[in-house]
């Protein structure tokens, strides 16, 4: 059984998703050990309590780079956990963890990497940006996390079109959608070894 731990920063829809998918057996040999928020008083704790998943407040910016690095990797370490994945969560985490975790932490970022990702992409400017650009399609993507943002290896990505009478909520509605399906398919792929890598490019391949 592999052990995850979900980081977080919002409301935490992705994380339940995953907590669902785990319960229906959509995601098979792992359970959710720890989930670590960015900030207080974030609907995904209520979450993460309601379901007797151990949490924790880890904030970025009240301490070092060293001891917000130790911090987390004490806790993971705390709860031998295999796997990290980045549901929500709006830090960016210090090399030597991200080093430390190689190709086995996972984030959602909810657009059609490279489109619209990188410094100031998140959340709804996302979306806003999508509606200005007047892109005909939007989506998410599910990527290994390296030092940088939003730059890690893509492993799954799933469309959604954009019609005339959508607006940037009615966008992030489809693709939060999207994001609830993709990323539990991804995180049973990664449990259980079934993304091969092609040429330094990761796929999912169940066979
Ligand atoms: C999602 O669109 C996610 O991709 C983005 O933040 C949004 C909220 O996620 N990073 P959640 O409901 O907190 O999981």
């Amino acid at each position: 059984m592999k052990c995850l731990a979900v980081l977080v920063s919002g409301s935490g829809s992705n994380l339940q998703s995953l907590i669902d998918a785990i319960a229906t057996k959509k995601i098979s040999n792992a359970t959710i050990e720890l989930v670590i928020s960015s900030k207080n008083d974030v609907y995904a704790l209520q979450r993460a309590n309601k379901h007797g998943i151990a949490s924790a407040v880890v904030a970025r910016r009240q301490q070092s780079e060293t001891e917000y690095q130790n911090r987390l990797l004490g806790l993971l370490k705390d709860y031998q956990i295999d796997y990290i994945v980045l549901a929500g969560f709006l830090d960016i985490l210090p090399k030597g963890l991200t080093d430390h975790y190689r190709h086995r932490i996972i984030n959602i970022h909810p657009s059609l990497i490279p489109a619209f990702c990188g410094k100031g992409f998140y959340g709804m400017r996302v979306h806003q940006a999508v509606y200005q650009s007047a892109a005909k399609v939007s989506g998410a993507t599910v990527h290994f996390v390296d030092g940088g943002i939003d730059s890690g290896a893509i492993i799954m990505q799933r469309s959604v079109e954009v019609f005339a009478d959508d607006t940037a909520e009615t966008i992030a509605q489809k693709v939060l959608q999207i994001e609830h399906i993709i990323l539990p398919e991804v995180v049973d792929a990664l449990v259980n070894q079934q993304i091969k890598w092609y040429d330094g490019r990761p796929f999912i391949n169940k066979g």
